[in-house]
């Protein structure tokens, strides 16, 4: 972050050197086309960016920490259409599988949140008969891609792979005249 803005100032004192000028701004979400930016590990699937890790299997606490190493953070699925993207982009790649997402019912029992954002999971996220405390052990959200395709509550510690979200990147651009 530094690095760009020290870049961005220098070459702002530059052209203020030069003639008259105007600067417009403009700041768009995601990753513009023509910049052709790889967004390496993450792909975007529809409006967001994300990390699918399924041959590594591991708790939901380590997952969530894999997550923040890459400076990103357990899924939050922002509602069925996405879940149901990312589902179709597993099955494709032939990734059938159990990921753990960022949802829990830490804080507040049966309240499931994404705990990466803190807003409720949507009830229309959960396999059928989801979430069910099964045993009483339950409080973490796996998402099944598998099946059902959906949300399901499931012991923490279970070994699974996980699905990392990228923050939403936007691409600032300006015009100098
Ligand atoms: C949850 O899963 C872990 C790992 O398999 C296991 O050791 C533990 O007994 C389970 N917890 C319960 C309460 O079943």
């Amino acid at each position: 972050m530094i690095s760009k803005l020290t870049t961005l100032s220098a070459f702002l004192a530059i052209i203020s050197l030069s003639a008259a000028f105007q600067i417009s701004t403009r700041d768009n979400d995601g990753v513009a086309v023509y910049l052709n930016t790889p967004t390496d590990p993450f792909v975007k699937i529809g409006d967001n960016y994300f990390f699918v890790e399924s041959k590594r299997e591991i708790n939901w606490y380590d997952a969530f920490e894999a997550c923040r190493q890459m400076n990103a953070d357990l899924v939050a699925f922002k509602d069925l259409k996405e879940q149901k993207l990312v589902s179709q982009y597993l099955v494709g790649k032939k990734l059938i599988d159990n990921f753990w997402t960022s949802g829990t019912d830490f804080a507040k029992q049966d309240y499931f949140v994404w705990f990466s954002t803190g807003q409720p999971v949507a009830t229309d996220l959960w396999c059928k008969g989801e979430p069910n405390n099964a045993g009483g052990i339950e409080h973490c959200v796996e998402f099944l891609s598998n099946v059902g395709l959906g949300l399901n509550d499931r012991n923490c510690s279970l070994p699974r792979g996980y699905i990392c979200q990228a923050p939403q990147p936007k691409t600032v651009s300006f015009i100098v005249w």
